[in-house]
């Protein structure tokens, strides 16, 4: 069994993908240090998996602890780095705090790779990279747009990094993953996306809104150039998004990478508006959801859906659930965590 280690392996992807990982013959050791996170969903893994995956609550950015835990795990053969701070108007108000968590903790390890000869990299990118597109849909060859926020420069940064890092050491495989909206929740709703506090991403807010937790969800404008005037995305089932990180991982265990730094979109290919994600909310769970229409939220592009044909074709990846499904499971976790 290849033992794989999974950083931030306890948050909303991570935990999806080490799942996957285990339930494709993985042996996961995932670092987490709780800061996004809670200790409970180890046991929801491992009610999913029958297998308890191994732990180390870390802080990344304590580069002699971590510097210890690879000292005792010699036989880690990949990585998948998820862990980072990820909300976007707090880089605003706080980017020292994300340049060090997001940077530094990117750069110790791949100082670990290359003292423990550990070859094989994935990293948590973002469509946020692309910015405003120009065409749509959206390839991995688009434009890299100055970043709108500090979170999005770490992104392009750590995209950088590992660029210049790939350049110089021919061994290490890496791969960049960059996602479009990941949404939804494990099947068995034993995992889910846990935002502490208000959450600022459209999916939470509407499932904590049909809760109750919510009064009502605010439709950040209604006069963009779309169809019905509001935002377009390219929400993905995260389950979807976990099983491409297994490919990805396959293809550079197996050494089948064209170049040892590769970056793949991972999303539907399909937009939908922020209106028609209420719309099917309410058609898959029969509820009715109160909403408003305010003012556009700083910030937000108007447009953006990939084009998945390089992960398709390269990768042997594609998304296979679609928005409904993925709804519906974030109800189901809703419904589980607040005992509805
Ligand atoms: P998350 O916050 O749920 O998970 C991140 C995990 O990393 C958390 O469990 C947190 O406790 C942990 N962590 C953070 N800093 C750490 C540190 N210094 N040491 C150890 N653990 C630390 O986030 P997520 O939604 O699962 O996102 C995972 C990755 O995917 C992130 O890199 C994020 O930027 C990226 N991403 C997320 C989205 C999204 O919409 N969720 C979209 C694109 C990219
Ligand atoms: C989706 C749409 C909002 C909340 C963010 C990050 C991005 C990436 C994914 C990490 C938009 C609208 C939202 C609400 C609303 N993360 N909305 N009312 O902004 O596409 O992307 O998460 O890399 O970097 O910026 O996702 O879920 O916040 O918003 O109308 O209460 O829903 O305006 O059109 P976004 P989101």
């Amino acid at each position: 069994m290849k033992k794989i280690l999974v950083t931030g392996g306890l948050g909303y992807i991570g935990s999806h993908t080490v799942v996957e990982l285990q339930q494709a013959g993985f042996e996961v050791v995932i670092i987490d240090n709780l800061s996004n996170s809670s200790i409970n969903v180890l046991e929801g893994i491992t009610n999913i998996t029958k297998t308890p995956p191994l732990f180390e609550r870390l802080d990344l950015r304590n580069k002699n602890d971590l510097t210890d835990f690879f000292q005792q795990n010699k036989d880690i053969e990949g990585i998948i780095h998820f862990a980072a701070s990820k909300a976007v108007g707090e880089s605003v108000a706080d980017p020292l705090l994300y340049y060090e968590n997001n940077l530094n903790t990117l750069v110790y390890l791949l100082q670990e790779c290359k003292l423990n000869g550990i070859n094989n990299f994935i990293f948590s990118s973002s469509c946020t990279v692309y910015g405003e597109p120009d065409v749509l849909p959206i390839t991995e060859n688009a434009p890299v747009k100055v970043a709108t926020s500090p979170y999005g420069n770490t992104k392009q940064i750590s995209e950088e990094i590992i660029t210049d890092t790939c350049a110089v050491h021919p061994k290490l495989q890496a791969i960049s993953l960059r996602y479009f909206n990941p949404i939804g929740a494990h099947h068995t709703a034993e995992i889910g996306e846990l935002p502490i506090g208000v959450p600022q991403n459209l999916v939470p807010f509407i499932t904590q809104t049909a809760a109750g937790l919510r009064k009502e969800l605010s439709v950040f404008g209604n006069d963009y150039p779309t169809p019905d005037g509001s935002c377009i995305r390219d929400y993905i089932h995260v389950v979807d998004l976990a099983k491409a990180h297994v490919v990805a991982l396959q293809r550079i265990l197996s050494e089948q990478n064209k170049s040892n730094f590769e970056m793949f979109n991972l999303g539907t290919g399909l937009g939908s508006s922020v209106l028609e994600v209420v719309k099917a909310f309410e058609k898959v769970t029969g509820l009715k959801l109160n909403y408003k229409i305010v003012d556009r939220r700083p910030g937000d592009v108007v447009s953006v859906y990939a084009d998945t044909q390089k992960a398709n074709k390269i990768l042997g990846w594609k998304a296979e659930k679609t928005m409904e499904e993925a709804l519906a499971s974030a109800w189901k976790w809703e419904q589980k965590i607040r005992k509805i």
